[in-house]
Formats: structure tokens, C-alpha cells, sequence
């Protein structure tokens, strides 16, 4: 059956930086067939060969339009005009039975327009499992506005038709997480709270908000980050060994783990980097935060008194995503003087994926001295040809219909209730901004209050 994915916010940031050429590639290695169809949706009076044009000229890394022209249309439509939607309906009904994506690459306020348009117009029918539609994050702004936005999508689609993406998920480390911890008996027997200390899970950028400070002054970090990426990353590491590796096997433990989730108020530490209010369209007065650390737990038996510490901000002095899992001193090194005191797991997921696991080992020689050794697994560096991006791994799935990589309704609600809880905290106790002009001002306020951080 032909694939026909309908992009909606066609002249994007998202769809030419990343869709596109996901999609090319996807091509080019024969997963997606020959004859898939692109819709590339957007208001401006273009012809497909003008909006080629205007990717080339737009893409940063010279992307060959050349190469997908052949599978790409441009279909000109006005977002809040039903008849356009039927006229797109009229267009891929003359292709006959197809798989469909709708793919939404447009800011979170077009969301329920579009959606509910697609639903009036037949684009997708409830239950039809050939067509399907897909959300970009933020999910709602809030707790309340996602409630809202899902009571909305129920109304005309099954939860089965809807894909809500969180691109971290595409990522080839965070794939990997699972098999990591229950394919390793090293790992799967030592995965509780009597082998584990804590567990440090990190997103570090360099990047300042860039020309996103619409998008960014609304949102901050806790919902930027937080919500969705540490927190789906908080969730791979905590959870179960699942019934099985469906994907609804899967969510169910992630929620699980939502559900025991708590924070130290305490903890707490919220920044503003210096010179964001001269950013251009930003408020004199925002109180948006571009850095955050929490103490978070987990109350599973398995996980219960293990801090899990979350961090991310912008303009800081390197960009990394790493996850830290770090064990508890044998009894024995107590008798020793060890260079390293306890063993620590790597997860990297940026800017190379791969793992990393450090080791007290003997010092080769006629000495009994021990040094600190780092078994390293660089997954890019032994990668034979390109890695595949995130949204390559995603759009493929969408098309095959395979949905563990996407996110639940219910692990959406739960993660904004956190984040909701975490907000009013914030708000109620006063919680200070601190204004960073270079990192370490968070990271003495961090050690004065953690320790083990
Ligand atoms: N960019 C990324 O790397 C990235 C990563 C993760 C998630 N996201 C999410 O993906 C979504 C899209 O992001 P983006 O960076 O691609 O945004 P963007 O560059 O601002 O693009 C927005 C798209 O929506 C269209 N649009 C805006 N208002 C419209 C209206 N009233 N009627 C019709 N079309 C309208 C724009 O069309 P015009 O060009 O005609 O204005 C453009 O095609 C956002 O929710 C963002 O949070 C983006």
C-alpha cells in the first residue's frame, strides 16, 4: 500500500532541518518505498518547484531536493478553511487505499485547529489504522491545556491514530537503555537501590533560546526539558522489567513510574542566564527559567531512597546529554585507598552516543598501586556509514506503526502534573531566580545543597 505523509508546517524550521531529509534518507536506504508521496502543506502561493527552491535555499546543510523531488508535491492550503481539507481528501482518495500520516510541524497553538479540521474533513477516520496522526512537543502547555487538546483529539481519533513524538526517543543511546539494563546480568542483577547511589540525569546546552523567545518565554526549561525528555529518560531507567517489549507493556511501567514520582522542594534551583531579557521579543519583566536542578525519587521498592538528580539549561559551557548511574563502594574498598570510590555508568546520548563504565583496576606491574580505568563503547565511532538520526527512526516507525517510541495520554498527564506541582511550588515559596553569567554560579548553589551532586 502507498505511503502518503501530509506535511503540515512544510516551510518550517522542523520540517526542513530534520523531516525532509529523514525522509530522503529513508528513501535512499529503500525503507520507505519507491513511490511515497510527501504532501508538503503550507499557506504560501507556491508551485512544488518554488517550494523545492525555497528548502534549498533555506536548508543549512545543502540538502539535494534533487533527490526527493520526485516523491514531493506542494499543496497550498488555508488552515482554518474546511473545503481545503476536503479538497486535500479529494486528492489522496484519487491515489486509492493508502497509509496516511498527517504530520503536525506547526506550534502548539495550530494544534487543535488542524487536528479537528483533519477529523471534520475525513482525513482520518476514528479507528481507521491506515491513517494516522502525529504531534509534535510541547503537548500542551500545562496539565489543564493538554487535558483540553486530548479531549479534543478522543473526540474524532482512537488513542491508537495518535502519535505524540518526543524525539529524544528516536535517539539510538536512549533505544539502547533498555537493552543495556535487562540485557547485561552485570547491570539487570545490580539494578535497585542496594547497588545504585543515585542517578544524575543530564541535558546541557550552549546554545542561548536563539530566535525562539516566542516559544521559549512561555515554556522555560522545567516544560521545555523536564517534562518530556529527562523525564521519559527518568522513566527508562526507573521502570519494571515490562511484560513484554510491546508498546503497551512498555508505557505501562513507564507510568508506573510517573505515578511514585515526587520532588525535593528543597532541591530546587532555578536560573536565568544573563543578557535573556535583551533578548529580542523577550518581557523586561520574564521570570522565564533557562536552567534547572531537582532531587527527584522514585517510590518503587526498587528505586525507593535513591536520589535521581535532573539538570538542564542553556548557555552553559558545553552541550552534553548524559545519564550517570553511579554505584554504591563495595565493603572492601573501605580498606583500600582507591583512586575511585565508587563504579560509574555512562549512558551518553550527546553529542556522541555511546556508554562508558569506570573500574578500580591494579596498575600493570610489580606494584600493587589501583588506578581508575574507563571501559569505553563509542556506538558513532564504530558505526559503519552515517547513523541514522532521530527522525528517521521515528518517521519510519509512524509508517509501520510501531509505537513504543511515542508517548501515552497517560504519561503525558502524569508528567504535567509533576511539572504543575513543581510551577506552583515555585510560585507559592517564592522559589528565587538565580541570574548566571557563567555556569559555576548554579553549580556552588547545586554543591551547597547536594553534596553528593
Ligand atoms: N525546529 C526544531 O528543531 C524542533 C524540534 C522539536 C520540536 N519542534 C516543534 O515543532 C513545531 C514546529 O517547529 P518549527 O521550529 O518548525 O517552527 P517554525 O519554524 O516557526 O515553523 C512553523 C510552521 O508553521 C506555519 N505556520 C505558522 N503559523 C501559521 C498559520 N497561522 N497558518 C498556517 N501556517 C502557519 C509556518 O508557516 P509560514 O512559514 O508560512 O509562516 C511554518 O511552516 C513546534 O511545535 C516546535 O516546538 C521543533
Amino acid at each position: 500500500m502507498r505511503n502518503i505523509i501530509t506535511i503540515f508546517g512544510s516551510t518550517g524550521d522542523l520540517t526542513i532541518r530534520k523531516l525532509l531529509p529523514a525522509i530522503k534518507r529513508l528513501l535512499e536506504e529503500k525503507l520507505l518505498e519507491k513511490d511515497t508521496l510527501v504532501l508538503a502543506i503550507g499557506r504560501r502561493n507556491y508551485q512544488t518547484v518554488e517550494y523545492l527552491d525555497f528548502v534549498k535555499k533555506n536548508s543549512p546543510h545543502k540538502f539535494d531536493v534533487d533527490f526527493i523531488a520526485p516523491n514531493l508535491e506542494y499543496f497550498k492550503l488555508d488552515i482554518d478553511a474546511l473545503s481545503d481539507y476536503q479538497r486535500l481528501n479529494e486528492k489522496i482518495q484519487s491515489y486509492g487505499e493508502t497509509r496516511r500520516v498527517f504530520y503536525l510541524a506547526v506550534g502548539p497553538d495550530l494544534l487543535t485547529s488542524i487536528a479537528s479540521n483533519i477529523g471534520l474533513s475525513n482525513l482520518v477516520t476514528k479507528g481507521d489504522l491506515n491513517a494516522s496522526i502525529t504531534f509534535e512537543k510541547p503537548f500542551g502547555q500545562d496539565l489543564i491545556s493538554a487535558r483540553e487538546i486530548n479531549g479534543l483529539l478522543w473526540q474524532y481519533f482512537d488513542e491508537k491514530q495518535l502519535y505524540r513524538i518526543d524525539h529524544y526517543l528516536g535517539k539510538e543511546m536512549i533505544q539502547n537503555i533498555l537493552t543495556v539494563r535487562f540485557a547485561n546480568k552485570i547491570f539487570e542483577g545490580s539494578w535497585h537501590n542496594h547497588a545504585i547511589k543515585n542517578v544524575k540525569i543530564i541535558a546541557k546546552e550552549t546554545d542561548t533560546i536563539l530566535s525562539r523567545a516566542g516559544y521559549y518565554d512561555t515554556s522555560g526549561a522545567l516544560k521545555d526539558m523536564v517534562q518530556s525528555h529527562l523525564l521519559q529518560m527518568l522513566a527508562l531507567v526507573a521502570m519494571e522489567v515490562p511484560l513484554s517489549y510491546q508498546s503497551e507493556d512498555l508505557k505501562n511501567e513507564k507510568v508506573k513510574v510517573f505515578d511514585k514520582l515526587r520532588y525535593d522542594r528543597k532541591s530546587l534551583v532555578i536560573g536565568q542566564y544573563e543578557g535573556y531579557l535583551n533578548e529580542p521579543n523577550i518581557d523586561q519583566d520574564s521570570k522565564t527559567e533557562t536552567f534547572v536542578f531537582l532531587k527527584a525519587f522514585v517510590d518503587t521498592p526498587r528505586f525507593k531512597g535513591v536520589p535521581f538528580y535532573l539538570m538542564t539549561g542553556k548557555a552553559l559551557e558545553e552541550k552534553e546529554s548524559v545519564i550517570i548511574i553511579e554505584f554504591e563502594e563495595t565493603p572492601e574498598q573501605h580498606k583500600w585507598d582507591l583512586p575511585l570510590k565508587t563504579n560509574k555508568l555512562y549512558i551518553k546520548i550527546a553529542p556522541l552516543d555511546g556508554i562508558s563504565l569506570t573500574l578500580n583496576s591494579k596498575v600493570p606491574g610489580l606494584r600493587n598501586d589501583v588506578e581508575q580505568v574507563d571501559l569505553e563503547y563509542c556506538i558513532a565511532c564504530n558505526a559503519v556509514g552515517n547513523m541514522p538520526e532521530a527522525y528517521e527512526k521515528l518517521i519510519l516507525d509512524m509508517t509501520e506503526h510501531h509505537k513504543s517510541l511515542f508517548t501515552r495520554w497517560d504519561e503525558i498527564e502524569l508528567s504535567w502534573q509533576f511539572i504543575d506541582k513543581i510551577k506552583q511550588d515555585i510560585k507559592d515559596k517564592q522559589i528565587p531566580l538565580t541570574i548566571y553569567k557563567k555556569p559555576s554560579d548554579l553549580y556552588d548553589l547545586i554543591t551547597e545543597k547536594e553534596e553528593a551532586f
